[in-house]
């Protein structure tokens, strides 16, 4: 081995191997690509199709790969110069009439294949008659931060977790007010943009049970990355004891508490509407009927808080209502200055709401 090539396959094998490890995380489970915003295990028809859509052209793309990167080391190799012939020159083929109609031929032809599968997903997830009959249909507003979900026939509201019985064909009005945002559950359904001033509708459906992530796909400010939410996807009884249960009104549920703790839930209540909570917050059967921020409701059964940020526990709310300004980037929910112990109150009031 020359000097030349000892410096090449130096330079080449680390790098190939790095490039391997950065590009699989470093982690042989990585391969598997099934972390919980990855589409290549999809739980949802619309999910599904969508990925044929992207192996279709993935496919023809690594297909195209190989074989112009096979042509272009073949002539490499084929036309190199030898010694003794340098100044030969072989023969030209520039301005082929054959090869560029062959060529043209080709990509019509791989154009198409990729077309196919595209034009099929566009006519089934733009059906109108699908959309206009779906058994379930729910009203989603993008905020700045967070999601509202509203069931218009049951008569509830919730933020940032949106219910749905599994195989259902559920059907959503996306709106904003404020700026453009986009609906996307990677294993289920995505995307679509929510638009002020502009109604979009889809139409999608759940295959498994379970708790899917939802996540903001449209760049839309400071806390984009925390526009989070849950898909959760029930058997159908379960969904309708959900409804059933949302659709009560909301009240602290003390039963089996003990007593110290019914105090402090208690004085939370008091502290909560007595603040400035109830200008942006709706508590039904209390005089909260703020629309400005999350129906919080129910809120003591919801998983997450401040739209997937963290988990919905005691230590994380009472830090977030004290602090919700400085612990969300561009949050709208102000510090109200509340003490130590009025954020606890606060927290184990809003936990009780179940
Ligand atoms: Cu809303 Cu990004």
């Amino acid at each position: 081995m020359d000097r030349n090539r000892l410096l090449t396959w130096t330079l080449w094998a680390p790098s190939t191997l790095l490039m391997a490890g950065l590009l699989s995380g470093c982690s042989p489970a990585a391969w598997d690509m099934d972390g919980p915003m990855s589409f290549f295990q999809p739980q949802g028809t619309l999910a599904a199709i969508q990925l044929d859509v992207l192996m279709v052209a993935l496919w023809v793309c690594i297909g195209i790969f190989f074989v112009t990167g096979g042509l272009y080391f073949y002539t490499l190799i084929r036309y190199r110069s030898r010694p003794g012939d340098e100044a030969r020159i072989p023969a030209q083929l520039h301005g082929s009439t054959a090869i560029e109609i062959g060529l043209v031929a080709i990509f019509v032809v791989l154009l198409t294949i990729i077309m196919v599968p595209n034009v099929r997903a566009l006519f089934i997830m733009d059906d109108l008659d699908t959309i206009e009959r779906a058994e379930l249909v729910v009203d989603v507003k993008g905020y700045q931060w967070w999601w509202g979900f509203e069931y218009p026939a049951q008569g509830i509201r919730t933020a940032n977790e949106l219910h749905i019985p599994v195989g259902t064909k559920v059907t959503l009005n996306l709106t904003s007010d404020n700026v453009i945002h986009s609906f996307w559950v990677p294993k289920v359904a995505g995307k679509l943009d929510v638009i002020p001033n502009q109604l979009n509708r889809m139409w999608f459906e759940a295959d498994t049970v379970g708790v899917f992530q939802g996540q903001c796909a449209e760049l839309c400010g400071a806390s984009h990355a925390n526009m989070r939410f849950l898909l959760v996807v029930h058997e159908q009884a379960d969904f309708d004891a959900w409804v059933e249960a949302q659709a009560r009104p909301a009240r602290p549920v003390t039963e089996g508490v003990d007593p110290a703790q019914v105090a402090l839930i208690e004085r939370g209540r008091a502290i909560f509407l007595q603040n400035a909570c109830i200008g942006c917050h709706t508590v039904s059967g209390t005089h909260a009927l703020g629309q400005a921020g999350p129906d919080l409701s129910h809120f003591g059964s919801r998983r997450e808080i401040a739209a997937g940020m963290w988990g919905n526990t005691h230590t994380a709310l009472a830090a977030w209502v004290q602090h919700p300004a400085d612990l969300k980037e561009g949050s709208l929910m102000p510090n109200l200055g509340l003490s130590d112990d009025d954020a606890a109150a606060i927290a184990a009031y809003l936990l009780s709401l179940k």
